[in-house]
This record gives C-alpha cells, sequence and structure tokens, in this order.
C-alpha cells in the first residue's frame, strides 16, 4: 500500500481502480473547461501570511455551519452518481463523515436513496435538491427527505439544464453502465470495482428509479435531466419550495452579488458561492474570485459558504479567511471513495483536517474562528477589472 499524504495520492489510486466513464464524469468541466482550471489556479493565487513566535498550542478546528456544530467548516458536498464510484458509496461517504463530525450532502442524483442514507447512518444529513417538471414528485421528495430526518435542504440552482462535459457523451456515461466494447474492455481492468458492484445495494438512481412512473430512461443522467428538470425554476418558487420544506435551506450555485441578495430576501440560511465544479457555465468566474463581492453583498446578513477547487486544507484556510463560514469539498472526497471506500473518504477528510491545522498553526492563529483578510496576501487585481 502506497504511502498517501495527499487529496492528488488518493486521485491517482482512483483513477486506477474507478472505470474511467465514472473517473472522467468526476474530473470533467464543462466545453473548455477554463472554469473547472480557474477554480484551482485562483486559489494559488492568494499567498498566507505567514506569522512567528506566536502560542500555537490549544488549536480548534471546530466551527458551526447553520447553527451544527462541526469538527471543522468542510461539508461533503452533494455529488451525483457517487455509488457508481464504490459500492454503496452515498452509505460510505456519510459514514465517514457522520463520524468525522461534519455534514454530509445527499444528492437528488444520488445511487442509495435517502431513506437507504438515513437507515444506514442513522444520523441526519443534509439533502440536496433538483426540481423537476413532475411536481407532485418533488413534494413527495421533499417529504421523503423531512421523513428521514434531514437537517437542511440544500437547493441546487445551478443545474436546471446541463453544461455539457464533452467526455460524458464520448463515454455514453449512463448508471449503471451500458455494455458497450469499450466499456467491457475497461470494466475488466476494474476488477475490485466489479466484484463491489455486484453486492452492492443498489446501481441505479435511488431516489427516483421506482418513485417516479413512466420515465423512459433513468439511467442517462443527460437524457433524465433534458426531460424532467424544471426551466421554470425561478425565486418565487423557491420561495415555495422553502415553505413546503419548513426547515434550513441552502442554495447552492450563487455567483453573483445580485443573486446573493436575492436569496437573502427570499430568507435562506446559507447560500454556497458555487459554479458546479466547473461544470456548468464554463466561462463563469471561480469561486473563490467572487466571494469577496457576495460578502460585500450580503455576508453580514446570510451565512456565505463556498465550494469549487478545494484540494487541501490551505484552500479551506484561504476560503475562510476570505470570509466563508464554510466550504464543501466535492472532488476530493469522491477521489478517497473511489479509491479506497469509506477510509479513503476518511482518509481525504484527515489530510485536509491535517493540512488546515497545520497551515493555521504557521499562519499564527489558533482557531478556524479567527481568521481573516490578515492572514491572507491577496493580488492586488485578483477580484478582476471589468466593464460596467
Ligand atoms: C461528479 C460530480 C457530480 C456532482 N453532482 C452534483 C449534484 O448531483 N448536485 C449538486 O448540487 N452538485 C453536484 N456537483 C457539484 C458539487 O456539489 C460541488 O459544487 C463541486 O464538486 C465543488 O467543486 P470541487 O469538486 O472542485 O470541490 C457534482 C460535482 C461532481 C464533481
Amino acid at each position: 500500500m502506497p504511502v498517501i499524504t495527499n487529496i492528488d495520492d488518493l486521485k491517482r489510486i482512483y483513477q486506477r481502480r474507478v472505470p474511467r466513464m465514472f473517473f472522467d464524469y468526476a474530473e470533467s468541466g464543462s466545453w473548455t473547461e477554463q472554469t473547472f482550471r480557474e477554480n484551482s489556479s485562483d486559489f494559488e493565487a492568494i499567498r498566507l501570511r505567514q506569522r512567528v513566535a506566536v502560542d500555537m498550542s490549544g488549536r480548534s478546528t471546530t466551527s458551526q455551519m447553520i447553527g451544527q456544530d462541526v469538527a471543522m467548516p468542510v461539508a461533503l458536498a452533494p455529488v451525483g452518481l457517487t455509488g457508481m464510484q464504490h459500492a454503496d458509496g452515498e452509505i460510505k461517504a456519510a459514514r465517514a463523515a457522520r463520524d468525522f463530525g461534519v455534514p454530509f450532502t445527499l444528492s437528488t442524483m444520488s445511487i442509495n436513496s435517502i431513506e437507504d442514507v438515513a437507515e444506514a447512518t442513522g444520523a441526519p444529513f443534509w439533502f440536496q435538491l433538483y426540481t423537476m417538471k413532475d411536481q407532485d414528485y418533488v413534494s413527495r421528495l421533499i417529504q421523503r427527505a423531512k421523513d428521514a430526518g434531514c437537517s437542511a435542504l440544500v437547493i441546487t440552482l445551478d443545474l436546471q439544464i446541463l453544461g455539457q462535459r464533452h467526455k460524458d457523451l464520448k463515454n455514453g456515461l449512463s448508471a449503471p453502465p451500458k455494455l458497450t466494447p469499450k466499456t467491457i474492455a475497461n470494466l475488466a481492468t476494474k476488477w475490485a470495482w466489479g466484484i463491489g458492484m455486484l453486492g452492492a445495494k443498489r446501481r441505479e438512481f435511488g431516489n427516483i428509479v421506482g418513485h417516479v412512473e413512466g420515465i423512459s430512461d433513468a439511467s442517462s443522467l443527460g437524457a433524465w435531466t433534458n426531460e424532467q428538470f424544471d426551466l421554470t425554476l425561478d425565486w418565487a418558487k423557491i420561495a415555495k419550495i422553502k415553505e413546503q420544506w419548513g426547515g434550513k435551506v441552502i442554495l447552492k450555485g450563487i455567483l453573483d452579488a445580485e443573486d446573493a441578495r436575492m436569496a437573502l430576501k427570499v430568507g435562506a440560511d446559507a447560500i454556497v458561492v458555487s459554479n458546479h465544479g466547473g461544470r456548468q457555465l464554463d466561462g463563469a468566474i471561480s469561486s473563490i474570485r467572487a466571494l469577496p463581492e457576495i460578502l460585500e453583498a450580503v455576508g453580514d446578513q446570510i451565512e456565505v459558504h463556498l465550494d469549487s477547487g478545494i484540494r487541501s486544507g490551505q484552500d479551506v484556510l484561504k476560503a475562510l479567511a476570505m470570509g466563508a463560514k464554510g466550504v464543501y469539498i466535492g472532488r476530493a472526497f469522491i477521489y478517497g471513495l473511489g479509491a479506497m471506500g469509506q477510509p479513503g473518504v476518511t482518509r481525504a477528510l484527515e489530510i485536509i483536517h491535517r493540512e488546515l491545522d497545520v497551515t493555521m498553526a504557521l499562519c499564527g492563529e489558533t482557531s478556524v474562528q479567527k481568521l481573516g483578510r490578515h492572514n491572507l496576501l491577496i493580488p492586488k487585481d485578483f477580484r478582476g477589472k471589468w466593464e460596467a
């Protein structure tokens, strides 16, 4: 077993173990992947202020996200088809998050269902909602999340229509994979994944199959999204969903200060500054770059979270010091899951936690809650100079 010291190590093992189709699905951004790349390069552009001779004993990474205690303010982002990256992937990731003390968010497009995860973890998790044309189905989905004891509803706003990721089309992405000569050849080299999958609780979209009538093909993410997602979603509908839910609501996919003000108006408990990990509007700015303007607009009135591009504890620290109250990791935990199942997700969380803690110490801070702009060196032109 190789010595795993960082998230990239997990990614290398992940790439060897998981079928090409699902690796490509996670590793892609939309179209030219400019936004996907800049999510990382913009984090790199920010530097840290090293401080010395500060008592660094008794450090703490604990904090709160939407009023919930967290071991560190890093939640697992909703990731569709997680159960295709590893057998029972959602259950395993949710258990790892529970044991670590960070929130887990279950995607609408998960393989394990809401009920599977609730039963297997016995702990509250967050549920991410995509809104569909079929209002009855959406109402039932919300009710199922309530019945399962989910402690927040994360409504994703940046995917009413799917951004094109070239490789998914070329690979014929589906769950379960369709057995073409190309996929069979690739699966033959991923036998451990295959054996795991034979024993998996589910291999189809668990929140959809058996819960919706008359769907032509739920196995293809692209086809299902095009057919079923609600193109008419607007702020009035979001307000209605919020009312129907009756609990904490997080609005995910905000990248613009005006939209952040709308989210505030609608009464959300938190927003996630996100470009969906560079998978939707290619050409949009990185989340970390969008954060300052959004914080200026609403930061003192609503909790602001961030995702997209976080691969290390240093990235987490940069986002928190910029002013985010919490962050989410998508691919970083998927690499761990695909590499080693539940222990791999735990390993990813441990790596990020350790990096965050040590970085914090070397910046002369003892608590994530005291991080601020004073810890950062931000390039003068970081926010960009755009025509009005
Ligand atoms: C493979 C994959 C599937 C995703 N599926 C969903 C989803 O079903 N719902 C959702 O709201 N976001 C989804 N996202 C976006 C993540 O929630 C999150 O915004 C993104 O992964 C953050 O960027 P990062 O991967 O660079 O951390 C997905 C991301 C990836 C990589």
